[in-house]
């Protein structure tokens, strides 16, 4: 079993999340600051690929061209050093007070037009330490009451924002896509682009749909109480899947920012198998970054914080050999063919037959037989499904 992480395995990780110092609403932080250099030596050592980053994780908001200019310097110098590399980079719209209203759609216009400044000179620095993915999390982005935000009016700035950076990015001849990453709430009571579904219809009304995709969280899709692994098969439907963030997340409640796979294991394993094999009758795999976006537990220490992000590693390599063993058990082939899994693929008309064809077709409906449905028909799908958790338990 291969549970030692390279660097082909393109795991990367956020400097926010194993620098998650643990303070949160009720208490003060329970770990020291860790500094850049250090963590690129301790990823690289740990087998990840990447890191990736907000500004403001590298650099304090407000700081000097010369501090900004210095920590940069720092972090490119660790990333020569040990052959990480920097997939994606985002953009801190959240922290400074002054974000309180949101970043592209706050009511202020000169909070706006500071959030585009601030993405504009951040485009740059991706562009710079060769990003391929910028991804937008709009965790401001939202209002608590419905009298205090016309939510039309702030997809329309949200909308002429995204133009804005995608004409940039375009007139520099950077090559960066934007990922759109929906959460359904906190820290705003409620967040613009909430799911998946909300940012795909979204991207559909931007001037330049092709360079805006999604970065979905699992934590995120379970904290609206929807499938994340179904979700992601959309993404990928729409050709839409430009970065993932991967922790875990158990039931609707705070983001837990758990580990991958210590929330909703089931989830988890048919998401690494739909990454890693693509879908079950078709439809290809994903290959950009395995980006886990989790936070260490407010009660460890920073051995702790190590072991939680060889813990996110470990869990996808796990889950991947689960996956594998389960697409290769020739009986579960065969129930995936007899529960029709695999003829969904087949096209529910034949090749250049009209709608008079069809209703002319008396087998399709006048002679069709409703009443032998479920009567020596029945799918077999639970069948299928303890065949899986069989593989995911390691009892096959
Ligand atoms: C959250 C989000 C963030 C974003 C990050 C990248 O719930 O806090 O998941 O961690 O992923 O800001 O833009
Ligand atoms: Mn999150
Ligand atoms: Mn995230």
């Amino acid at each position: 079993m291969a549970l030692t992480p390279t660097r082909d395995d393109k795991f990367s990780f956020g400097l926010w999340t194993v620098g998650y110092n643990g303070s949160d609403p009720f208490g003060g932080p329970t770990r020291a600051a860790l500094d850049v250099v250090h963590v690129v030596e301790k990823l690289a050592e740990l087998g990840a690929y990447g890191l990736t980053f907000h500004d403001d994780d590298l650099f304090a908001f407000g700081s000097t061209d010369a501090e900004r200019q210095t920590q940069i310097d720092r972090l490119k110098g660790a990333l020569s050093d040990t052959g990480l590399i920097v997939p994606m980079v985002t953009t801190n719209l959240f922290s400074a007070p002054v974000f309180k209203d949101g970043g592209f759609t706050s009511n202020d216009r000169a909070v706006r037009r500071f959030a585009l400044r601030k993405v504009l000179r951040n485009l740059d620095l991706a562009a710079e330490l060769g990003a391929k993915t910028f991804v937008m999390w709009g965790g401001r982005e939202g209002a608590e009451y419905d009298t205090s935000k016309d939510i039309q009016q702030a997809l329309h700035r949200y909308r002429e924002a995204v133009n804005l950076l995608s004409d940039y990015v375009l007139s520099k001849g950077y090559d960066i896509r934007f990922a759109i990453e929906p959460k359904p709430n906190e820290p705003r009571g409620d967040i613009l682009l909430p799911t998946v579904g909300h940012a795909l219809a979204f991207i559909d009304t931007l001037e330049h749909p092709e360079l805006a995709g999604v970065n979905p969280e699992v934590g995120h899709e379970t904290m609206a109480g929807l499938n994340f692994t179904a979700g992601i098969q959309q993404a990928m439907y729409h050709g839409k899947l430009f970065h993932i963030d991967l922790n875990g997340q158990r039931s609707i409640k705070y983001d837990q920012d758990l580990v991958f796979g210590h929330g909703d294991l089931h989830v988890a394993f048919s998401l690494v198998d739909l990454l890693e094999h693509g879908g079950l009758a078709g439809g290809p795999a994903y290959d950009g970054p395995r980006h886990f976006d989790y936070k260490p537990s407010r009660t460890e220490d920073e051995t702790g914080v190590w072991d939680s992000a060889a813990a996110n590693m470990r869990m996808y390599l796990l889950l991947k050999e689960r996956a594998q063993s389960f697409r290769a058990d020739p009986e579960v082939q065969e129930l995936l063919r007899s529960a029709k899994v695999l003829e969904l693929a087949t096209p529910t008309l034949s090749e250049g037959e009209s709608f008079d064809d069809l209703l002319a077709d008396r087998a399709s409906y006048e002679d069709f037989d409703t009443d032998a449905y479920f009567n020596g028909h029945g799918f077999g799908f639970v069948r299928l499904q303890q065949l899986a958790i069989d593989h995911l338990l390691g009892a096959r």
